[in-house]
Formats: C-alpha cells, structure tokens, sequence
C-alpha cells in the first residue's frame, strides 16, 4: 500500500481517535460471531452474471434482502394484509401490529427513546423534503444560513437549496481536505448567529468517509442550531445511537438495509418533532376536520397522510431485526476487514487513483483509472460479472473537489467476501492492462 493512503477504518480506529462508539461495543466486535454464514440468506448473490459468479459491490446504491424479508413480506401479503389504524376487523389489527411493530424495530436500531419517535417515509430524499418543509420553514428566513458539508449526496443538498432560495437564505459548505474528511476547524468558523439549520451525512456515499459529526452535532447544539443528519450509508454498516449522537432528526432508507424500496424513516427528537407543522394533508393525520378548520394529530400519525406503504414496513421491520439479530458489532467488523483488504487491491495497481482516502470510512472505494473513462471501467467490471457504480453518485459538488466529474464506486456489505474482493482486484488490473 503506498504511503499515505494506508486507510484506517472506522470501527477499530475510533477507540484510538477517541470517537465516542458504543460502551462494550470494540469488545463486542472482537468477540461477534462469523457473519460470513448469512450470505447463504440472500437469493440474489447466487446467481451468474455474464458468465460468472455475480459480485455485487453496488451495496451504496441499494442492497439485496435476505429470506426472512422476503417470507416476512409474502406472509404478510398472504395472510395479514389490510389498511392499518382503521377498520374494526382482525385483519386491521394484524397490519396495524405489524406495522407498529417496524416503527418499534426502527426506534431500537437507533436507540430513540420510543417508537413515537420514527416517522415512516419514501426513503431519505422524501424524509429530508419533508424536514426542509416543516422544520426548515418554521426556521429559515431572510438571510439565514444553512450549513452542510461539500460530501453530501444531492437529496442533501437540493431540498435545503430550494428553500433557501425561496425565502432568501443560503447554504455554507463545510470544506473537505485532501483526505475527504471534513475540515472542523473551517465548520466551526461557518456556524454563526445566521446558521439555522446544519445538514450533515453521517456517510458519504461517493466517497466513504465517516464525518465527525458526534462533535459537529455538540457544536451546533452549543449554539442552539438545528441538525438533521443523513444517515443512509450509516445504518447498515455502523452502530447507531442517535441520542449519544445528540441529533435532532436522523434519517434514512429501508433498501439500503435489505429492506424493500419504498420505505424509509426520520428519527425526530419527541420534544422537536413535536413543534413540526404538518407537511401533507389528508387522511390519519388529523384529529378533527371541519370546512373551516382542521387540527391535527401529534407525532409520528402528524406526518403520516394517506394510506402508509404498510408492506414495505414490515419488510423494514422484518430486515432490522435481521441485522440486529447478527449484530451490528459483528457487521462492522467484517466489513472493516473487507474494506482494508478493498483499499489494499486497488492501491497496488498503479494507474488507479483514489478519490478520497480519510481515516474514517466505511468499506467503500472511489475511484479513476488513468486513460480510461469511467463508465468503461465500469461496463467491463460488468463483463466479469462484478457490479460496481460509475458515474457522479449523485454527489456531484464532491467529486469535484476532486477535480473528477465522475468515478468508479465499490461499496461493500458484511455479505461480500474476501474471494470476491481478490477477484475485483484481478479483474481490474487485466482491465488496467487492456486484456
Ligand atoms: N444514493 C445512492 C448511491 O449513492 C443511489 O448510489
């Protein structure tokens, strides 16, 4: 490995770097059990693409789902489907138990005090539209600033864009070194007494990195400053405590979990979300409806119009309890392992450059062959059945601070394997070598 990318990861470094993880959780990890075993849950990883063994490392984009989401979702369908929160029928308090019991499975893989606290969305982009229209509307006007980082994906970005521009705010991007870590020192300087809102990925997706954001979150709390932060490629790799983490509303997506698309959650902190003003209006999120009035209903139902996508919760709920039943600790440390081994490959091919290299970060890997474009790289990676993303990852305003339009992205999940990681790094290189 070539000085200066030698990668540190974030599950064994924090302890050295004194981020604050999980009390037990270093000791946890060490002891987990194998988690190699679940990949026989996943259908889909046993199949040939082009002629060979299929090798997702398209985890950031979307994950496969094991058999138990999937017989979670077919039982459901089967036997217990119905609208939930209405209807005086046993199949109407079956759905509606199942569906409560997803919002309490979301509530304990976050550790928020109560299932009151998770409100079901879409996915993260439907979650942060929603808080830049509620919270960020009550909050933002002439002026004001919010402030995120150069790292976010664009559903980051736009929604708080938007609102800026229609009441006359404007967004403060966090600087990024080299590395692709956020630069403290210039975040601290842009929080100010105009800073309303602080927008903030937990992980980037383009790039990897790990933000800082337990001290990020306390700055901005010291100031009295609101944080939303993204947590969709967070939840599936990391421990995740949003109230060690101090956050105001954390969200993020089912599929990216191995859940179903189609569903996603915002964690609001119950004394915040409960100042929110309602954003869609319609049916079960009112308590009283006149045609001159309406008053509405508390938190989560507050958010909650229309008929909820009741399947894909419980399929949400169903993929929760599957990882918590590996282990979140044992998760981590398999992907710490795979995502050295990733950095180890690609730094031994010359040609390859690695865009972003922080000390934190997951098991993913950014990257730009010399003389090759991208998207070639890519649709030969495909050719050896390898399925990678190439393009800008929606994260446009980071790949540029990189001086790339667009890269190459492997993102790994506990459920790849070393063999798999090797067979990346020879594809690769007799791609390199033009054979
Ligand atoms: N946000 C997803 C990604 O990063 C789609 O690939």
């Amino acid at each position: 490995m070539s000085e200066g990318l030698a990668p540190a990861y974030y599950f064994l470094d924090a302890a050295r770097a004194g981020a604050s993880l999980p009390r037990g959780f270093l000791e946890q990890a060490r002891a987990a059990g194998d988690v190699t075993g679940a990949r026989a849950d996943f259908p889909a990883l046993h199949q040939q693409v082009n002629g060979r063994p299929l090798v997702w490392f398209d985890n950031a984009a979307t994950t496969h789902k094991p058999r138990p989401v999937l017989d979670a979702m077919t039982r459901f369908y089967e036997r217990d489907y119905s609208n939930v929160h209405r209807g005086a029928h046993t199949l109407a308090a079956r759905a509606t138990d199942a569906y409560e019991g997803a919002r309490a499975a979301v509530a304990q893989l976050l550790g928020a005090s109560s299932a009151e606290e998770i409100v079901f969305v879409r996915g993260t982009t439907e979650g942060i539209n929603l808080l830049a229209a509620t919270l960020g509307r009550s909050l933002v006007g002439p002026g004001d600033e919010i402030v995120l980082s150069t790292l976010e994906h664009h559903a980051n970005i736009v929604p708080w864009q938007m609102l800026a521009q229609s009441v006359g705010a404007r967004l403060r991007p966090v600087p990024v070194d080299e590395s692709g870590q956020v630069q403290l020192d210039a975040y601290a300087a842009l929080l100010s007494d105009r800073t309303r809102i602080v927008a903030l990925s937990h992980v980037s997706n383009a790039l990897g990195t790990v933000l800082p954001i337990e001290p990020m979150i306390a700055m901005a709390r010291a100031r009295g400053i609101r944080v939303v932060v993204d947590g969709a490629q967070a939840v599936a790799h990391l421990p995740v405590d949003v109230r060690a983490l101090g956050a105001d509303f954390y969200v993020f997506s089912g599929h990216k979990i191995f859940g179903p698309t189609g569903i996603g959650a915002i964690y609001g902190r119950r004394d915040v979300l409960a100042t929110l003003p309602p954003w869609q209006g319609g049916g079960s999120m009112i308590r009283d409806v006149t045609f001159e009035h309406t008053t509405y209903s508390e938190p989560p139902a507050r958010f909650e119009a229309g008929t909820p996508s009741i399947g894909d919760a419980v399929g949400l709920g169903a993929a929760i309890r599957y990882v918590m039943g590996l282990g979140m600790p044992a998760i981590a440390a398999r992907e710490d392992r795979l995502g050295h081994l990733l950095m180890a490959e690609l730094s031994d091919i010359p040609s390859v450059r690695l865009i972003g290299t922080a000390a934190h970060r997951v098991a993913v890997a950014s990257f730009v062959v010399e003389g090759r474009r991208t998207e070639d790289v890519g649709r030969a990676l495909d050719g050896c059945g390898i399925a990678v993303r190439s393009g800008h990852h929606c994260a446009q305003p980071a790949l540029r601070r990189f001086g790339v339009e667009t890269s190459v992205r492997a993102s790994l999940a506990f459920y790849n394997t070393e063999e798999e990681v090797h067979t990346f790094g020879a594809s690769l290189r007799r791609i390199v070598r033009g054979r």
